[in-house]
């Protein structure tokens, strides 16, 4: 009998698995229902799932970082999936690999994402080739709904029913009628 070859590591493969763990990163300001629907079907495709808040935009926010996580910890219980919101500083590839994650998750909604979204995915390829970018395109409802937009209308006193989960909607209604917030 020929003694068994112990299998090779796959050459293509960033990892000698499948990938499990994946970070859906962005700002969440606030986290809209085009951001849910992304992170509820991106917490089916992986074991883990883990909600990004990045800690270094340059923007002036509507909510703190700690604002966001607990309301991305709300959405996630209220969807009731199994998703874990953090925040992160520095660069997103960097604190992916510190966490083992080797993926990270972004909704597309079309070419102006695109044109956004292909540009940073080379560039985090480029500084770190073992986390990928993958993306998922939201349901067609959804496909018009922005950060940008969302607060445009709630600062103009437009209903965020249906924009952003409803388990946070009065908190972001009242911010966004109150103004731009204290960080
Ligand atoms: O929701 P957003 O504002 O489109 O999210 C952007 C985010 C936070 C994903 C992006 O700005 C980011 O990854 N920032 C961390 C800094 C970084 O890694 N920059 C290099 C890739 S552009």
């Amino acid at each position: 009998m020929r003694p068994r070859r112990s299998p090779r590591p796959p050459v293509t493969a960033p990892y000698n698995g499948p990938i499990v763990r994946a970070l859906c990163p962005g700002s969440f300001d606030p986290v809209t229902t085009g951001h849910l629907d992304v992170i509820v079907r991106g917490a089916a495709l992986f074991d883990e799932l883990w909600i990004g808040v990045g800690r270094n935009s340059a923007k002036q926010p509507l909510f703190s970082v700690e604002e966001r996580l607990e309301q991305l910890a709300v959405v996630v219980a209220a969807a009731g999936i199994r998703a874990r919101a953090v925040a992160f500083s520095g660069l997103v590839v960097e604190f992916a690999r510190s966490q083992g994650i080797g993926c990270l998750l972004r909704g597309l909604r079309g070419g102006g994402d695109l044109d956004y979204e292909l540009p940073m995915a080379q560039l985090n390829r480029r500084l770190e080739p073992r986390v990928e970018t993958l993306f998922l395109p939201p349901a067609p409802e959804h496909a018009y709904v922005s950060g940008r937009l969302v607060r445009d209308a709630g600062r103009h006193g437009g209903s965020l029913a249906g924009l952003v989960p409803e388990c946070i909607r009065t908190a972001v209604e009242r911010r966004l009628r109150e103004g731009a917030a204290r960080v």
